[in-house]
């Protein structure tokens, strides 16, 4: 059988971990590969291997059954690989025409040909019906958006073999389900995807065959159509999973949250981004809030935690009126936010896991006196939080700098995939602390991404 790419034995060490260990993948040409592993099993570390990010101490890459050597991205790229990363890597405050093109610019005489780029960057994303606008700034767009550019930016360089790493996790089920399609018509225009993901029903929606890691070491490759979920599962964390949720009926109690007529005026246009919103929740239920991205839902959410003005209409909390209240007084009362982009919103990356948590309390009497941080408080309430929450962190040995702050922002899926997981605790370092060198190793990635 011809492969398109061939990753043979791939070993990567980062200080203190084995993130692959002889790993092998072979992706067949036009097909959807899906590479599953539980959160830290070693998927992004793979696929930052064959995009040229990071350089495997050991290991074979072959293309069309040829070796090739992929020192960085611009190598990745002269062999047709492109990536969709975890987190996109977007630079905010270009345009979406500016983004897909940085890197691969064409000049006449010193000048950019945008007209140019403009007119393919149009042709394809009409051809896979992306709908992007191209002189959109990345600010102004939805998640949903910046995928769909991220997807050009890899056409746009005519790349063959496509990078999918957690493309749903920030989108919505329309969202997802328009991103399947464009992945399937991808395949039959020649391309092959690989497709990283723990979610078992978009693999068996989507891809042909799956490889599963776990720990760092390739577990198998099996054939979609043919394994059950539960086997899937299985492979995946090593033991027999319950894949039903076990669901009591709610008993939902007294009004905790009421909200009644919310309206929220647009900064730019004459209409309102939400107008007479009214609902109620209850303690003991939790209230879903279904809409297709674009339709209010963000300017709702900022509303609620007072990150934006609320025009008319009132919030209560705990029956006391909280429609003007500061963010602060919000988080004092007892409401907690978990950002739809955490790493946008939700967290200071160059802060340290500890701090990261004492975000909304850090001035109460319990971590600070005076004016002055209590360091052994925040600290023993953190290591508190790691253990019960399960947050995981990278191997550690410098307070000021961050790297957990990853894991961190992982801890509310981790919570919702229900699986348990083992953190990869070092005994003996202090489990707080970022590590200088991933810290460089990120920016490393971000800058030679947008190159
Ligand atoms: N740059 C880095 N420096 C140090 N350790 C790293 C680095 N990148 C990844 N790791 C570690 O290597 C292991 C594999 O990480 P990786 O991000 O590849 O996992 P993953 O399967 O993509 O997980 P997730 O589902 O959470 O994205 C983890 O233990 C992680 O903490
Ligand atoms: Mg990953």
């Amino acid at each position: 059988m011809d492969y398109v790419i061939e990753m043979l034995n791939i070993t990567k060490k980062f200080p203190g971990i084995i993130a692959n260990d002889n790993v092998s993948l072979k992706l067949k040409k036009g097909e959807v590969h899906a590479l599953l592993g539980e959160n830290g099993a070693g998927k992004s570390t793979l696929m930052s291997v064959l995009f040229g990010l990071y350089k495997p101490e050991m290991g074979t890459i072959k293309k069309n059954g040829e070796k090739i050597s992929i020192s960085n991205p611009n190598d990745s790229n002269k062999f047709g690989i492109g990536m969709v990363h975890q987190h996109f890597k977007l630079v905010h405050n270009f345009t979406v025409l500016q983004n897909i093109i940085l890197g691969v610019e064409s000049t006449k005489n010193g000048v950019l040909k945008m007209d140019e780029a403009k007119k393919k960057v149009v042709e394809l994303s009409e051809k896979y019906h992306l709908f992007v606008d191209p002189d959109a700034l990345i600010s102004d767009i939805t998640v949903g958006m910046e995928q769909r550019v991220e997807i050009l930016k890899m056409l746009y360089r005519e790349n063959e073999i496509l990078i999918f790493d957690e493309p749903t996790a920030m989108l919505t089920p329309q969202e997802i389900v328009e991103l399947m399609k464009i992945m399937r018509g991808l395949t039959k225009e020649g391309k092959s995807i690989l497709f990283i993901t723990h979610k078992l029903d978009e693999i068996k929606l989507v891809a042909d065959r799956c490889t599963i890691l776990r720990k760092g070491k390739y577990i198998d490759t099996i054939d979609v159509e043919s394994t059950s979920k539960e086997v899937m599962s299985e492979l995946m964390v090593g033991r027999k999973v319950n894949l039903k949720v076990e669901k009591e009926p709610a008993e939902p109690t007294d009004v905790v949250l009421s909200v009644k007529n919310l309206t929220v005026k647009s900064k730019r246009s004459k209409k309102n981004k939400l107008t007479n919103v009214s609902f109620e929740a209850k303690r003991g239920e939790i209230v879903c809030i279904a809409g297709i991205d674009g339709n209010g839902q963000k300017e709702l959410v900022h509303a609620l935690t007072g990150l934006s003005e609320v025009t008319h209409g009132s919030i209560e909390l705990h029956g006391k009126d909280i429609t003007k209240a500061s963010i602060r007084s919000r988080g004092v009362a007892g409401m907690s936010h978990i950002p739809e982009d955490r790493h946008k919103h939700g967290l200071i990356l160059d802060y340290s896991l500890a701090y990261n948590l004492v975000l909304q309390r850090y001035f109460t009497n319990e971590f600070q006196k005076i004016g002055f941080l209590k360091h052994n408080s925040i600290n023993e309430y953190s290591d508190k939080l790691i253990e019960k929450f399960d947050i995981r962190y990278q191997y550690t040995y410098c307070y000021r700098y961050v790297s957990a702050y990853y894991k961190l922002s992982r801890c509310a899926d981790v919570e919702q995939t229900g699986l348990e997981s083992k953190p990869n605790r070092q005994p003996g370092h202090n489990n707080r602390c970022g590590n200088k060198e991933y810290v460089a190793n990120t920016f490393w990635t971000a800058r030679k991404t947008a190159l």
